[in-house]
Formats: structure tokens, sequence, C-alpha cells
């Protein structure tokens, strides 16, 4: 089926498209309880993620809800950690638990050559959703940026303050310059073969960006993601690449200009004037409903999701949250939202 059918992938080359297209990240998920009921049939989150007809069924659930423009690949960020060898554990309630890394030893250790191999149920899940999808549905792949997933790799969990990664960094920068260079490097070859099985579009998820300040911001966000670009556009120099660099603010702009990504996710912070004057002429937008507001729903999400629409809606823009979908969405709201979404004109 040609691309220039799928809305997200027209929208993603720059074209302005009326009504813009819509995803919602985290679309899949304990928002919906055919989510939760799937989730039972695996013993953890892992084997979910690796168990390809599980993977397919919880991409393709929200597609049967609300119809969105895309398709999100089911896995996690931390897949990649557990290719490399590191123990990853999801816990219920707790989100992440992985056994820290703590030097330049642990980091030497980590086994990158087995990634694309113990990474293969993915591949297989991507190939399955591909043959399920609708013609107008675009299928994006992703991967967390590699700062993200280093933090997570030193920190052991989530919900920190990033004070083991950052003190790391601080006081030995080559050795944890190695860590973000074995993900540039895993998560590129990663990425690469999620195009090879059908990914059509890559989100790059950056999503403690924010907690770099300026110089940091620019040597762990920045120059890592432009070589992480750089890499998949070697092999794939078709492939569409969004980045979402969280809590970026002003630095929203260099990241556009120096990464090479073609389109960006805006979280609910960024200023929609400022999105509109200094990021809409240079790049692709997609974003950025608070989903918080989304959990609240009715007149307030209409009126935010339309000061969005006016401001950035001309285009090219592609619909989202800020951030991803919680577990207390009511699935009532995000069908509102699609149709509050679908229903408006410039
Ligand atoms: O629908 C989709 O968007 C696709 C699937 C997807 C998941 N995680 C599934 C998931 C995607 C794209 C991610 C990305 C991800 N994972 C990020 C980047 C985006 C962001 O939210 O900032 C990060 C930081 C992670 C790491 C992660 N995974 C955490 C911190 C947690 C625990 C918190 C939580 O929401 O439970 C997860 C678990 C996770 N990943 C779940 C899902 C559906 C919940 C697991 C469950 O079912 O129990």
């Amino acid at each position: 089926m040609a691309e220039d059918v799928k809305p997200f992938l027209a929208a993603l080359r720059g074209q302005s498209m009326v009504p813009p297209p819509l995803w919602l990240m985290r679309q899949a998920g304990r928002y919906l309880p055919e989510y939760r009921k799937l989730r039972e049939r695996a013993r953890n989150f892992l084997d979910f993620c690796y168990t390809p007809e599980l993977a397919v069924e919880a991409t393709l659930q929200p597609l049967r809800r609300f119809r969105p423009d895309a398709a999100i690949l089911f896995s996690d960020i931390l897949v990649v950690p557990d290719a490399l060898g590191q123990a990853v554990d999801f816990r219920e309630g707790e989100g992440p638990v992985l056994e820290p890394l703590r030097s330049r030893r642990d980091v030497e250790v980590l086994k990158s050559g087995r990634v694309l191999r113990h990474l293969e149920p993915v591949f297989t899940a991507l190939r399955g959703i591909r043959r399920a999808l609708p013609p107008e549905t675009a299928l994006i792949g992703f991967a967390g940026a590699p700062w993200t997933v280093a933090t997570y790799m030193v920190e052991g969990r989530g919900g920190t303050d990033f004070g083991r990664a950052l003190g790391w960094d601080g006081e030995d920068p080559e050795g944890f310059a190695m860590l973000i260079d074995l993900l540039v490097e895993a998560t590129a070859a990663y990425l690469i073969e999620q195009v090879r099985h059908g990914a059509e579009a890559l989100q790059i998820f950056d999503s403690w960006a924010g907690a770099l300040d300026e110089a940091r911001f620019r040597r762990l966000a920045i120059a890592p993601t432009r070589r992480l670009v750089a890499k998949v556009r070697a092999a794939c120099p078709e492939i569409p690449i969004i980045g979402f660099p969280r809590g970026a603010g002003v630095l929203y702009a260099d990241y556009v200009r120096e990464t090479g990504v073609d389109g960006i996710s805006l979280d609910s912070a960024v200023d929609l004037g400022f999105a509109r004057l200094a990021l809409q002429p240079n790049t692709v937008l997609q974003g950025n409903l608070d989903p918080q507001v989304l959990v609240r729903g009715g007149s307030e999400m209409r009126d935010a999701a339309l000061a969005i629409l006016e401001n950035l809606g001309r285009g090219p823009f592609i619909f989202n949250l800020g951030h991803g979908v919680v577990p207390e969405t009511p699935v009532e709201n995000v069908l509102q939202l699609a149709a509050t979404v679908r229903a408006w004109r410039p």
C-alpha cells in the first residue's frame, strides 16, 4: 500500500493534513480493561513483551477503540538493557528494577553481540502487526535515547533524582561515555532491525532529558542522538524519525537543528506560541496535551485540545499527548478527544 494513503506518514514528511493525524503515547496499556485482561496471560511484563502473539494483540487493542493514525509497537525501552545482559525486572506497583551498573567493569561485561538475537521476538511481533494493520495506519517502532536508558541502568530504578548517573558522569566522564557509546551502537542496530521488520517511522524517547543542564544536554542528549540518527539513516535513508527530549524547554530548537530528526514530540510544558514560531518552521511537531487533562476530560480537555489545534494544527502537525496515557484515564475521554481532533478545521 502506498505511503501517501497514510496520513501520519504524510504529516511526518512535512505535509499539512486537515484534520491532523492523531496517536497517543502509551495508547496501549492499563487504562484499557482488555489490556489488563491480556496482561494476566504472561508471567511478567518482559515475557509479555517477548511473546509476539501478546505484543501484537496489545498493539492492536487501542486501534479498535479509537482508530489512531499510527500504531506503536508494544514493547518497552528497557528491553535493550535486558538484551545487553543486565538483570531487569518489572515489579507490580514499583515499576522497573535493574541490577545497577557501578563501574567501567560493569559496562565491559555487557554483551552487545547478542542484542538482535535476544530481541528476535520483537521483530516477529513487528511483522505480525504489519500484516494485521489497516492500510491507512502507520507502524511506529521505538527505543529509548542513550541518556534515558543509561539513567535506568545506573540508578537501577525510575523516580530518582539521577544522582548516581550525574555523579558518575561528573567524576568519570570517559567511563560514563563508554556506556553512552555502547547504547548508541546497540540502539542503532535495534532500530535498523525494527525498520527491516516493518516499522515505518521511529520515535526516540529521551524522557529524562529535562534533568540535564545545558552543557550536559548538548553532550548527553543531543550528541548521542545525533550519532544514533546518523547510524540509522546510513542504513535506512528514508525512515522518518521523531525525537522526544522531554523537558528540553527552549533547547528543543537546538535539538531539532543538531540531531537531524524529522519531527519532535513536545511535552506539555512547551509554550504553544514558541512552538509555532520557533520550531514549526523547521520541523514537524507532535503533541502536546497534558495527560492529566485527558484524565479530567470535559470542556477543559476540549478547550485545551482546541488551543493546541489553533496554534499548531495548520501543520505540519501530529496530535498527541505531552507524555504517556496514565492508567487512571477514562477510555471515554480518549474517544472524545479523538472526535474533537477529527472534527477540527482550520
Ligand atoms: O503504547 C505504547 O506507547 C507502547 C508501549 C510502551 C511501553 N513503554 C509499555 C509499557 C512504550 C513506548 C514505552 C516507553 C517507555 N518505557 C518509556 C519512555 C516513555 C515515557 O513514558 O517516558 C519509559 C521511561 C519506560 C520505562 C518504564 N516502563 C517504566 C518507568 C514503567 C513503569 C511505569 C508504568 O507505567 O507502569 C514501564 C512499564 C510499562 N511499559 C507498562 C507498559 C504498558 C506497564 C506495565 C504493566 O502492564 O504492568
